[in-house]
């Protein structure tokens, strides 16, 4: 049984140790927060620290950290040289310098793992989609939408500065919501050659929605998002004729595949009602057996790198400079 500890407090948190407990193969012993008393709201039976040191130091094996994006360098940082595991939610560093500090230091301590909490792409149904596409002789390219209002814009066009969408917390639409459909057509088809990033911004200089686009040698991707509105447009990887549907590329809970001549098929088996349950699983098994599962692992960590590079070019190319930066 892996000993949980949990940075952050917030219904991610609350969403990933049910989850975790699910498996089987988890159980939440430690919780950091601030506040005691939000610890104590967190969980009854965990510990509850205030002091981050204490919280590494206590009886922990990995950590999930799920602070303000411009939190997990340090937090991360701070965990590895606790050896411990760890689970970083997306995503996980603001720039490519603090990522290549990170993998330095896991050199340093062969033992721990990163995983970067990247949910989608661990569900059955994104499996299923990657499956499809390696058997399609084309691409021509694709859409991957993901745009859905905040009830933070709501503080925001209150005059707030909620964490989410502000630039000192490496945040904004892209490192948000844009990191699911960056992550899936990383993930799917590699780095891209070149990228460009068309962002509407806020008055405080994040983005608040935006279009990026991914240049392969063969075809273009496409990525809308945003926190400022809604879309019901759903998501699609073109063939020559034939094309992959998918209702949302976060959610994943409906995908099929049109052949273009007439027959269209469901590829997608009902979604799990906690979607956090499939990555728990997979960083899990690679915990408890990682010699068996050495490159997944090398292909989770090396696409999360990857997807680090992509948003950062993708910022610098619509001007949005992090403090991080
Ligand atoms: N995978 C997913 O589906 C998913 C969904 C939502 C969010 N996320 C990711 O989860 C992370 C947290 O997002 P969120 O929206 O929950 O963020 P958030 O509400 O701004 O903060 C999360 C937690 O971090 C702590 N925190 C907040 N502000 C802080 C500050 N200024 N200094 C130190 N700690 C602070 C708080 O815990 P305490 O009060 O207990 O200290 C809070 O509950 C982000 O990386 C985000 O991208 C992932």
């Amino acid at each position: 049984m892996l000993k949980l500890g949990v940075i952050g407090t917030n219904w991610i948190s609350k969403m990933f140790v049910e989850a975790a407990e699910t498996t089987g193969r988890y159980q939440l012993t430690s919780v950091y927060s601030r506040r005691e008393s939000t610890g104590r709201e967190f969980s009854d039976d965990a510990a509850v620290f205030t002091d981050l040191a204490a919280f590494y130091a206590s009886d922990i094996d990995v950590v999930y950290i799920a602070s303000p994006n411009s939190l997990h360098y340090q937090q991360v940082k701070q965990a590895i040289e606790n050896d411990l595991q760890v689970i970083v939610e997306k995503s996980a560093f603001s720039n490519p310098k603090e990522y290549e500090k990170i993998y330095s230091l896991l050199r340093l301590h062969p033992n721990v793992h990163l995983f970067e909490a990247a949910r989608h792409i661990h569900q059955p149904n994104f499996k299923a989609i990657a499956a499809k596409v390696a058997e399609m002789p084309v691409i021509s390219g694709g859409t991957f939408v993901y745009e859905k209002y905040s009830s933070r814009f709501d503080a925001y066009l209150a005059g707030e500065e909620p964490n989410v969408l502000t630039r000192e917390f490496s945040a904004g639409a892209l490192t948000d919501l844009g990191v699911y459909p960056i992550y899936a057509i990383v993930a799917l088809f590699g780095l891209p050659d070149s990228v460009h990033y068309f962002a509407t911004k806020l008055a405080n200089g994040a983005d608040g929605r935006g279009t990026a686009i991914l240049r392969y040698p063969e075809f273009d991707m496409t990525a809308q998002f945003g926190k400022m509105s809604n879309s019901y447009q759903h998501s699609e990887i073109m063939g020559r004729k034939d094309t992959i549907i998918i209702d949302n590329i976060a959610e994943l809970e409906n995908v099929s595949y049109n052949d273009g001549v007439g027959d269209e098929l469901v590829i997608s088996d009902p979604a799990p009602e906690n979607p956090m349950i499939a990555e728990a699983n997979d960083f899990a098994a690679i915990m408890e057996e990682p010699e068996t599962h050495a490159n997944e692992y090398k292909e989770l960590l090396l696409t999360s790198q990857r997807v680090n590079l992509v948003l950062t070019d993708l910022r610098q190319s619509a001007g949005i400079v992090f403090p991080a930066d």
